[in-house]
C-alpha cells in the first residue's frame, strides 16, 4: 500500500505541474456539499468568470433543455433547471478548459475527451436517477472527471511508443498499471484528492474501472462504469481505450441495468453530447 502511495507520488512529481481545478469548479463543488447556500451565492460563484457565465446561460437556453422562454438571469436559470443542475452544468463549463485537450497517447484529439466525459456523465446522472436526485448529479459529476488521470498519464506517456505491439490488444487500464503500476483511475483519484473533492467522488473515481471493490462511492462508480462502457460502445472518444471493456455485473444488478436498455440510454444521451460540441465551439472562439 505504501509502496503504491509512493509509486503515484513518483508518478505525479515527475508529470510536474498538474493542471489546476478550476476555482470556480471548486467553489461550485463547495455549494453543492453545503445544505445553506443559495441563488445568491450562485451568482456570486458565476460573477468570478462573467465569460464562463455568459456560456452557461447560452447552454441553458440551447434546445437541449426545451425552455419554453429564454433565460436571461442565473435566478431565472435556477427556477428552470432547480439549483443542482445549474450547479453541474457551471462544474461542466468549468473543466471544460482541462477536458477540451488532445490527448495523443491515447490517440485522443481534441474535444475527444471532453465529448467522452459528458457522455459519461450525462449517462451516469440517467442511471443513478432512481436513488435521488442528489445521488444522480453526484453522478454526473464523477462521470465528467472519471478520466482525469489521463490528463496526467498523457504528460507520462509522451516517451513510450504506443503503437508498438506490446500495446496492442490490450485494455488500457492493464497496459498503465503493467508500466506503471497505476492505471488512470487510481492516478485520477489521487489528483481529487490533491484537489480537495468529496470522499464518494474520489471513491468513484478511483473504481470506475472496478466498481464492485468500491466503497462509499459505490452507487457513483457503478453508475460511471455502466455509462463509461455505454459510450464506448457507441465508439466516442475512445481512441486506443475502447480496445477492451470488461462490463461489471456486479455494477450492471447494482443499478437495475442490463444491455437491453441500452439503446434507450444511448437515445438519450446523444442529444446531451451533441449540445456538448455546440458548447465546446461556442467556448473556443
Ligand atoms: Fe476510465
Amino acid at each position: 500500500m505504501t509502496s503504491n502511495k509512493s509509486n503515484i507520488d513518483r508518478l505525479l512529481t515527475q508529470v510536474g505541474e498538474l493542471p489546476p481545478m478550476p476555482a470556480v469548479a471548486q467553489r461550485a463543488l463547495a455549494l453543492i456539499r453545503d445544505p445553506d447556500s443559495n441563488m445568491g451565492d450562485l451568482a456570486n460563484t458565476l460573477a468570478m468568470d462573467q465569460a464562463m457565465a455568459s456560456l452557461v446561460l447560452r447552454w441553458v437556453n440551447s434546445s437541449y433543455y426545451g425552455l419554453k422562454y429564454p433565460v436571461s438571469t442565473v435566478q431565472q436559470a435556477v427556477a428552470y433547471l432547480g439549483q443542482r443542475t445549474l450547479h453541474s452544468l457551471i462544474l461542466a463549463a468549468s473543466v471544460a478548459a482541462l477536458l477540451d485537450r488532445p490527448v495523443p497517447g491515447y490517440a485522443l484529439d481534441r474535444g475527444d475527451l471532453w465529448r467522452h466525459s459528458i457522455g459519461v456523465a450525462a449517462g451516469a446522472r440517467l442511471l443513478a436517477a432512481k436513488h435521488g436526485s442528489k445521488i444522480a448529479e453526484e453522478a454526473y459529476h464523477a462521470g465528467l472527471l472519471c478520466d482525469i488521470g489521463k490528463l496526467a498519464f498523457e504528460i507520462l506517456l509522451r516517451n513510450i511508443d504506443t503503437s508498438e505491439a506490446d500495446w496492442q490488444g490490450y485494455s488500457f487500464t492493464d497496459l498503465e498499471t503493467a508500466h506503471f503500476g497505476v492505471d488512470h483511475a487510481t492516478l485520477g483519484a489521487e489528483m481529487a484528492r490533491r484537489w480537495n473533492l468529496p470522499a464518494s467522488l474520489i471513491d468513484a473515481i478511483k473504481f470506475h474501472h472496478r466498481p464492485s471493490q468500491a466503497g462509499e462511492g459505490a452507487v457513483l462508480a457503478s453508475a460511471v462504469h455502466v455509462a463509461d462502457a455505454a459510450i464506448m460502445m457507441l465508439g466516442i472518444g475512445i481512441g486506443k481505450d475502447g480496445l477492451q471493456y470488461d462490463l461489471d455485473p456486479v455494477a450492471c444488478e447494482r443499478m437495475g441495468w442490463s444491455e437491453a436498455n441500452m439503446k434507450d440510454l444511448l437515445e438519450r444521451v446523444i442529444p446531451f453530447i451533441e449540445e456538448a460540441d455546440n458548447f465546446i465551439r461556442l467556448r473556443r472562439r
